[in-house]
């Protein structure tokens, strides 16, 4: 099976064998040309602003990229009959009624979280072969080595910054090697509507920070600050996102290591 990968970047490294495409998919009928030109067989559709603070910052081009395109790839998409999925977050949910089942009504509080939660709509609205996938907060390698949520607080720890944990935010972290194998598995699935991907277990943001410092040994020298969500700026922070997921675990063939074991095998930063 081929895989075509697409970002307005150039190829990130170790995606070799993949086709790339360099688009902007938040310019009106890129997404649309750009599923003409590859002709997939499949679709995962990633692509978002998906940083809460770049969204309330720049909320034009949240909500153009995060729902404007993903409505051209739902049209799109239905007129080719393709198999696809929307990837979405637990951050359309406002944190305050956990655990979270697929059905629940959407409560975001963020721009971020309502860009992602128009998505959802926009995605099952078009009748297509389509599938809503939320997945947690992700941790893991990420192609370059310092994009993802663990790499950037091993790297802060590393230059001896401070580093601010919350005790009163809670999710179920997921690898983001196995949120893709999972996403792999679901989109084999004849399933539509929406499914909940979460990890193995139910950790605070910071239990799992301190998790991934140790993993790369920067206990117990890492300056930590313990706070509350309710002393951080910026939009309101969801207490509880925890996913009820057991419909889509029956679908998902790969396996979830406990979040411990996982960084110990795979921390590289
Ligand atoms: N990370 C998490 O914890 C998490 C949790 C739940 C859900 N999600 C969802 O997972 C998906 C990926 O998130 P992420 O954390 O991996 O974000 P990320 O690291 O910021 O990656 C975003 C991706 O979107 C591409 N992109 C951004 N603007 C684009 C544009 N205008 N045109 C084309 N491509 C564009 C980027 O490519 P370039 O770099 O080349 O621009 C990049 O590949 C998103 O849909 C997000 O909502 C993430």
């Amino acid at each position: 099976m081929g895989v075509a990968g697409t970002g307005r970047s150039e190829r990130p490294p170790g995606l070799e064998k993949a086709a790339w495409f360099r688009t902007d998919l938040a310019l009106p009928s890129q997404p649309t040309l750009l599923l003409r030109e590859v002709r997939p067989s499949a679709l995962v559709h990633c692509a978002a602003i998906a940083d809460i603070g770049a969204c309330e910052e720049e909320p034009c081009a949240a909500w153009a990229l995060n729902a404007g395109a993903v409505a051209e790839v739902a049209r799109a998409a239905l007129e080719s009959r393709l198999r696809w999925i929307q990837v979405s977050t637990d951050l359309v949910f406002d944190g305050s009624r956990a655990p979270y089942r697929p059905g629940d009504p959407r409560s975001p509080l963020s721009t971020y979280g309502a860009t992602k939660a128009l998505a959802e709509r926009l995605a099952l609205a078009s009748g297509g072969d389509a599938l809503v996938v939320r997945i947690p907060l992700l941790f893991g390698a990420s192609p370059t080595g310092g994009r993802s949520a663990s790499e950037k607080l091993v790297l802060a720890a590393r230059r001896g910054e401070e580093v601010v944990l919350f005790r009163d935010e809670w999710r179920t972290p997921l690898d983001a090697g196995e949120a893709a194998a999972a996403l792999l598995d679901l989109l084999a699935s004849d399933r539509t509507g929406i499914l909940h991907v979460a990890g193995p277990e139910r950790l605070s943001r910071l239990e799992l920070g301190r998790e991934i410092l140790r993993a790369a040994g920067l206990l117990p020298k890492a300056r930590i600050r313990e706070t509350s969500r309710l002393e951080h700026p910026g939009p309101p922070r969801p207490e509880d996102l925890t996913l009820e997921a057991s419909e889509a675990a029956q679908l998902i063939r790969c396996e979830f290591l406990p979040v411990q074991e996982r960084l110990a095998r795979d921390l590289r930063v």
